[in-house]
């Protein structure tokens, strides 16, 4: 039996978990910052890490305590070191560094986008064959992966300039939607028409990249019909008699349409045996729903609760790593840039 502890602190979620051979949660404590974040309207980078810090210790202490567990009962603690915002992941990196060198343990430093593919790990029965391909969407990260092996990663494409799930955020703010904006754009979309408004979809023909800030500004467009000073920015002021449930659905029609078909395009051409969504917006209904109906493959997907950023996901990939021999040097430091395959 081998135990991980698994470390989260690259964004706006404080987190630690304990899981068995990779596999099986024994405890996944997420203190979430949301409220917190909530009166800007997205994450402020320096209340993140300073809540991070409050966090940090009693939050590790709760997964321990949930999981049964004591510290020598453990055989390594993994932790996100990239991508995210550095002085956040420096909280986490640090910690894990000293609960490491304290008890002798190895140290495992996991890319936070690897993390979210390995959530699909924790449930259910596992992929059982690659190649496997990966489409991670969350807040920060919009990208296609090509998974050959444990470790083994392509990327195929990438977003050019938001993440899907930044343009859910920025578009629930423009309609006056609460952060986080996938949630309550997909809660609003289902009272709406998604034929309302025909939104552009940015197909970047012959590539498997991704672009949202088109779609973006076209619902913008539309809201400054009905004032022109409509904006993104936090604390600007609705219009009245906005159509808010038919721009949600036409708006979240627009996104999945592209995810699901380049996600497709893909599948065909690498002959993939399984497609796996990870990340924030893999939580997304209708995301799932059409994937599911467009692939002539299995297609998977973790939870909600383990979409969204958790240290589950984190110590599974650390366990991966570890039965590897991947072991971190404790001169890592974190990579807010880092990319994956
Ligand atoms: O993976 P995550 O917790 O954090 C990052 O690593 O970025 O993803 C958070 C993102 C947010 O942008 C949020 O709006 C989006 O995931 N999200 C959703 C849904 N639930 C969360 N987007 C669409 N539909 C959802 N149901
Ligand atoms: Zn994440």
């Amino acid at each position: 039996m081998t135990l991980i502890l698994g470390i989260e602190t690259s964004c706006d979620e404080t987190a630690a978990a304990v899981v068995k051979d990779g596999r099986s949660i024994l405890s996944n404590v997420v203190a979430s910052q949301i409220e917190i974040h909530r009166r800007y309207g997205g994450v402020f980078p320096e209340v993140a890490s300073r809540q991070h810090i409050l966090s940090i210790t009693p939050v590790v202490e709760q997964a321990l305590q949930d999981a049964g567990v004591k510290w020598e009962d453990l055989d390594g603690v993994a932790v996100t070191y990239g991508p995210g915002l550095a002085g956040a992941l420096l909280v986490g990196v640090n910690l894990a560094k000293a609960i490491a060198w304290a008890n002798g343990l190895p140290f495992l430093g996991i890319n936070h986008i690897e993390a979210h593919i390995y959530a699909n790990w924790l449930v259910g029965e596992p992929p059982s064959s690659f190649p496997l391909l990966c489409l991670v969407v969350s807040g920060g990260h919009t990208s296609l992966i090509l998974m050959k092996d444990h470790g083994e990663y392509k990327e195929l494409g990438h977003t050019l300039d938001d993440a899907a799930g930044e343009a859910f955020d920025k578009v629930a703010r423009l309609l006056g939607l609460e952060f986080p904006g996938g949630p309550a754009i997909e809660r609003e979309a289902k009272q709406g028409n998604p034929r309302a408004f025909n939104f552009p979809r940015a197909w970047l023909k012959g590539t498997y990249n991704f672009s949202f800030s088109g779609l973006k500004t076209a619902v913008l467009r539309e809201v400054q019909k009905y004032d022109k000073s409509a904006s993104m920015k936090p604390g600007h002021r609705v219009p009245r008699h906005l159509p808010v449930a038919d721009l949600a659905a036409s708006f979240q029609e627009a996104v999945v349409d592209v995810l699901v078909g380049k996600t497709q395009q893909a599948a065909e051409a690498y002959q993939v045996k399984e497609v796996l969504l990870a990340g924030g917006v893999a939580a997304n209904g209708l995301l799932r729903e059409r994937m599911k109906k467009a692939l002539n493959v299995p297609v998977r997907w973790p939870p909600p609760h383990l979409c969204t950023d958790n240290a589950a996901m984190v110590a599974a990939a650390g366990y991966f790593n570890l039965i590897r021999g991947e072991h971190s040097n404790w001169d890592l430091d974190v990579v807010p840039g880092l990319k994956l395959g």
